[in-house]
């Protein structure tokens, strides 16, 4: 079952399209690693807080905080990246303050396009390696990562420096970074989507660039909101003949109509999505809740740990 090899992995990145569920999925995948007993650290990148709320905790700001017993988040930004970052690699604020706060540096930085990238994906990466006592800090990393475009510019950045920058400390770190992403054993990417036509193309571009470009393991595939289908098809012949009975019925009849059209075309984009990403899939319900919170993404921990992904290994 994929699921556990996935929470087995010591960084998740979880990324998609824009609103498709990525912060759910990982909020989701946080709790399930709890559930087992991991020490799991869930970071946002950059975002409005959204993460802490999903487990029912306060907004955690930009340190690491622990929302559940075992479970810690943490949103990062660029700008406090840059300045922890700053501090980690250079070991004294003094020194800090005399590289980063210096007029010049500062603006010879602010020409880096990638460093706000570099600084937020380092913290991220450094969080996924650290060691307390000889033992990992967290048995898990998650990273719920920005969407799509966004998500490829930060995990390229790595590589992109590897490319263009001479022997140094700037290079090592790209280089240990590099590492880290592109292990099997260490690092995984589960993409999230909608059973619904931008979402999937967006899903199935994001997996070529994956494969093609960023070269990190790809490990699973996370389907969200799928209507359930609830009628066969006698049924929905017969739901076509009560669309002209009076109210309630016709309309009752119309709306059931709509949703039997919808379920069937989210197991076409399924179906689509699957052939095209070769990912074990795991299929999450599109839950009819009012107030999307931690009481969701619970119902959704228990799809995942309810249903064994389906497909390739
Ligand atoms: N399984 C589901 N069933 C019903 N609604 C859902 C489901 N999953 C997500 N949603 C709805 O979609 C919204 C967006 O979900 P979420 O915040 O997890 O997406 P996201 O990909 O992280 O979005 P963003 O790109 O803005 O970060 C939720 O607030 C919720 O209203
Ligand atoms: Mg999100």
């Amino acid at each position: 079952m994929p699921t556990p090899t996935l929470l087995d992995r010591r960084l998740v990145v979880v990324t998609g399209k824009g609103g498709v569920g990525k912060s759910t999925v990982s909020a989701a995948l946080a709790v399930l690693a709890a559930r087992a007993g991991k020490r799991v650290l869930v970071c946002e990148v950059n975002a409005r807080e959204r993460i802490a709320p999903l487990l029912g905790a306060p907004p955690a700001g930009s340190s690491v905080r622990e929302a559940r017993p075992g479970l810690f988040t943490l949103n990062v930004t660029p700008h406090e990246a840059m300045r922890e970052y700053g501090i980690m690699v250079l070991k004294f604020r003094t020194i800090y303050d005399a590289v980063f706060e210096n007029r010049l540096v500062r603006h010879f930085l602010r020409v880096i396009p990638s460093l706000a990238e570099l600084v937020t994906l380092g913290k991220i990466l450094f969080e996924a390696k650290s060691e307390e006592r000889g033992r990992p800090r967290w048995d898990v990393v998650i990273v719920d990562a920005p969407a799509t475009g966004h998500a490829v510019q930060l995990l390229r950045v790595p590589s992109a420096l590897l490319d263009t920058v001479p022997a140094g400390p700037l290079r090592g770190d790209a280089e240990w970074m590099q590492a880290l992403l592109l292990d099997p054993v260490r690092t995984a990417l589960a993409i999230v989507t909608l059973p619904e036509e931008m979402p999937v193309n967006e899903a199935i571009e994001l997996d070529a660039q994956v494969r093609n470009e960023l070269g990190i393991p790809r490990a699973a595939l996370f389907v969200n909101a799928m209507p359930e289908v609830r009628f066969t098809h006698e049924e929905e012949t017969r739901l076509e003949s009560l669309v002209g009975a009076p109210p309630p019925l016709g309309p009752a009849a119309t709306a059931a109509r709509l949703q039997a059209l919808r379920a069937e075309q989210a197991q076409r984009y399924l179906a689509r999505a699957r052939a095209a990403l070769d990912l074990p899939t795991t299929v999450l319900p599109l839950l009819p809740v009012a107030e999307w919170g931690a009481e969701a993404v619970e119902r959704i921990a228990d799809a995942i740990a309810a249903a064994p992904p389906q497909g390739a290994p």
